[in-house]
Parts: structure tokens; sequence; C-alpha cells
């Protein structure tokens, strides 16, 4: 009988970043203005509440940004200035044992503007420079081909996902970095967190909401367009790296049933499926009955062509990847449907204490969703983000952040449990494993790393790097494979 004996001996521990995020130097080395470019700080404590999703822009604000960038913070076009120190930062990974970093590749770096038929030589150099420092330590790369990012052009000339002659100008993207990095990268993500596009259009699809009719069929149909895209990279990836490992990926909230009522129960189950739909595609290569249903009732008609059908089924992907931050709450209700998946969960529950940021902190919830996932998919999976955004203060040199190892040991316990619930889990790679710009409000003072980055939420800083104590304890959870916490 086979044994339980925890991770894999070759389990990917690591830590997960994106581009937009850390890099900066947004107009260095050719590369092009990208949505995220435009992600202008806004107080995200205006309200009174806490707003976690300030990164939305309309026509007027896109407008009104390039027309006087200078009364605007930008903060993603500064990052961490992971561009310059990037030799810096991978050390430091490499001290902590990382035997994985994920990170994402920005479009407008390799194709300014989406159009060019040449790709930009320099942007591609970055990211050799990148892997190759990777190499040095034995740190094995993982792709984001995309993470919520485009050329701002394809926003302004196509209003982003929402158009089909996006398609083929990701599939080229697509084949150019992977004919480049064939060498360098055997694990790619094609998307990330493609479900989020029902909670916001521009972060997820560079659309601009004001110029749709219908935010929920704009969704949807800027959905299957990337569900495309997706299968023609896969399709790619497997021609040009034999041995490649290619994943899709969403941002996992698993719904509970507000009560043992049924109809909550039943509401649970849709709107898991709403979230499993992505998945369901992409790994399966079709659509679901269930979703037909669902634009029946909504009122929604998808452009989908005949030919599609062949494009998905050849483009399923080898593993499912997940973010894994909460858990929500689902009730029988007029509008619940709408609330599936999304961060403001209208109910609480009462059993979960919550983060700074209001985000509920759920270590089963991770456990039931691998197990889920896995009875569902049958394919490994991979927790590619989770952690836990908090301020911290650095006093001296040091960072005391208990609060997050405390949050990342109960997370990895449960992936333990789920390992011998006999899930097949390939890795994990805790997000922000450097302090890094905020997606949802670009404020730098939600930190999640184990690096302590010397910046504030305007840009001030020295920008140097300190290790937090959760450094220390994390180089011993990757030493002892997990059995150390
Ligand atoms: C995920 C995204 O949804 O959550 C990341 O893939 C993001 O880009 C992370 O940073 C945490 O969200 P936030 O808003 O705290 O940065």
């Amino acid at each position: 009988m086979k044994k339980f004996t925890g991770f894999k001996d070759d389990f990917l521990w690591g830590g997960a970043t994106a581009a937009n995020q850390i890099e900066g130097a947004y107009l260095e080395g050719g590369k092009g203005l990208s949505t995220s470019d435009f992600a202008a700080y806004k107080d995200p404590y205006a309200s009174g509440k806490v707003n976690n999703f300030t990164f939305n822009v309309t026509s007027k604000e896109l407008a009104e940004y390039t027309m006087h960038p200078e009364y605007y913070l930008f903060p993603k076009r500064w990052g961490i200035d992971f561009y310059h120190r990037y030799k810096e930062d991978i050390a430091l990974f490499a001290e902590m044992g990382f035997k994985c970093f994920r990170l994402s590749i920005s479009w407008a770096r390799i194709f300014p503007t989406g159009l060019e038929d040449e790709p930009n030589e320099s942007g591609l150099v970055f990211y050799d420079a990148v892997f190759d420092e990777c190499a040095k330590y034995g740190i094995e790369p993982l792709v984001t081909m995309s993470h919520y990012e485009m050329p701002i052009e394809l926003t302004k000339k196509y209003n982003g996902w929402i158009s089909r002659e996006l398609v083929p100008l990701f599939e080229k993207y697509a084949r150019v970095i992977l004919e480049r990095y064939k060498n360098k990268v055997k694990y790619w993500i094609t998307f990330n967190e493609m479900n989020m596009n029902l909670n916001s259009l521009y972060t997820g699809a560079g659309i601009l909401e004001d110029l749709v009719d219908d935010s929920l069929q704009a969704a949807y149909q800027a959905s299957h367009h990337q569900f495309l895209a997706s299968a023609l990279a896969v399709k790619a990836a497997k021609e040009i790296i034999p041995d490649v490992e290619i994943g899709c990926m969403i941002n996992q909230i698993e719904a509970y049933a507000h009560t043992t009522k049924p109809e909550d129960q039943l509401q649970a189950v849709k709107s898991n499926q709403l979230n499993m739909f992505y998945p369901d595609v992409q790994a399966r290569g079709y659509y679901p009955s269930y979703i037909y249903s669902y634009f029946s009732e909504n009122d929604l008609s998808i452009d989908i062509r005949p030919e599609d059908a062949d494009i998905l089924q050849e483009g399923t992907v080898d593993f499912v990847a997940i973010s894994y931050y909460m858990s929500h709450v689902a009730e029988a209700r007029e509008d619940a449907s709408k609330l599936a998946g999304t961060f403001d969960s209208p109910i609480k529950n009462e059993y979960l204490e919550l983060s700074q940021w209001d985000w509920p902190i759920d270590p089963i919830g991770l456990r039931i969703s691998l197990i889920k996932l896995y009875d569902r998919f049958q394919k490994p999976l991979f927790v590619c983000e989770n952690g836990l955004g908090a301020k911290d203060e650095l006093v001296n040199g040091e960072v005391h952040d208990a609060y997050r190892i405390d949050y990342l040991k109960k997370h990895i316990e449960q992936m333990r449990e789920a390992v011998r619930d006999g899930v097949d889990l390939m890795g994990y790679t805790p997000w922000g494993c450097i302090d890094l710009i905020s997606c949802g409000t670009s404020q730098m003072s939600k930190r999640y790393g184990f690096i302590y980055v010397d910046q504030d939420d305007q840009g001030q800083g020295s920008l140097a790097r300190y290790r937090k104590d959760s450094f220390y304890w994390y180089k011993k959870v990757i030493a002892s494979n997990g059995d150390e916490l």
C-alpha cells in the first residue's frame, strides 16, 4: 500500500509575482504602454470602507490620464524596480531555497502595441537575462503569458478582449515567447485568473466598461476569445516544447452555502459552477452544458463559431493552477449569480477572521478546493498564489511578521492534508514573495512578501530589500520539504 510521505520530492516551492507589479521601467527597453500603466492610484479608503478593486478605468479616465499624466500617480509604472534589480532579488529567492519562481512576461515589452509584425528584441533580451539568472540557481521559472495587462493600443483600437481580433495577436505573441524561451522555460500558464473578467473587465480583459452595453455579455465574450487564445497557445507550446507543462488558472473562491436550506445549497452549487466554468473549458476542451442554460437565463448571446470547438479541444491544459485567498458565502437571492466568486461576499462567514483588507482567512477552504478540483479534473494542481496582504513595520532593518508566518503555516498544513487526501499537487508559489504593488488597490503598503521593499504608496523610499522573519521561516519550510512548519 502507498504510504503518505508528505509533499513530493520534486515539489516546486517558490514564490509568485507579475510583471506589472514588480518591473517598473515602464518605458525602458522599447516597452509600449500597458493597460496596467493606467491604473492610477486612488485612495482605497475614500468611501470610509476599504475598496479592494480600484483598478478599473473608464474611457474618460483613460483620455484624461493620457493627456495629463502629471496629475496622477501610477504605481505600476514604477513597480519595485525589478527590471534593474532582478539579480539581487533572484539571489534572495535562491537564498530561501526557491525551486520555482512565478513571473509574467509583459506583452507590451515584446510587442509594444501588440500590432507589430516583429518582436522588440530588447524586451526579449530582458527575460533571457532573468531566466538565465534563475538557471544559475537551479530555479525553474513558471511563466504567465498574460497577467492583468496588455498593450494599451489594443484597448484603444479594439476595446480589448471583446474583439476577436486579439486572438491571432495573442497567438503571435505566445509563439514568439515559446520559441525564444523553449530551452529555458518548461512551466507555463496562459492567462492569470481568467474568471476575474467577471469582476473587472478592464483588469482582466482590457475593456473600458462604459463602452459596452452589457458588462456580463462583454465578460463572457471576452472570456471566449481568451479561451481560444489560450488553447492556441497551449497547442503551440506542445509543438515547440515537447516536455512542456502548461496550465490554466483561476482565482479559486469556494462558495459555502449560508445555511442548510436546500435553496442555499443549490445556490452554492451554482456559484461554484460559474467558477468551474473556466477550468472546465480549459481542462476538458469544451463548454459544459450548464453554461448554455446560464447564458439563456441571462439573455446572453455569445459569438461562438463552429470552428471554435476544435480549437478548444486541441488546446487542453496539463495542469490546473489556482490562486487562493478566501472563500465566499452563497445564499439564494436575486443577485446571487452576479455575486458568485466576488471579493465582496455580502454575507460574512461568522467562523472566519478577516485580514486588514477584510479578506476572510480560510485555510480549510484551500483543502476543500484542492480536493474538489482534483476530483473534478484528475489533473495535477498548482497553488500558484496565496498569501496575506498586511501592513508591516520595518524597525532597525527587521520585520517581525509572525501574522504572515501563521497564515502561511496554516495554509501549508491544509495543502499537506489535501495531499494526504490523495491530491496530486505540483507546487506552491505564495503571492508577492517580495513586496510589490497591489493589483487591486495599487498600494505598496499592502505587503505580502518574505522580503521587505523600502518604498511607500507614493513611490518614495530607498528600494532597499530586507529579509523579514518570514524569510528565515520559509527557508526552513523549503529545506524540510514542508515538514518543519
Ligand atoms: C490575485 C492577482 O488576484 O491577487 C494578483 O493575480 C494580486 O495580481 C493578488 O496582486 C492579490 O491582490 P491584491 O489586490 O492584494 O494585490
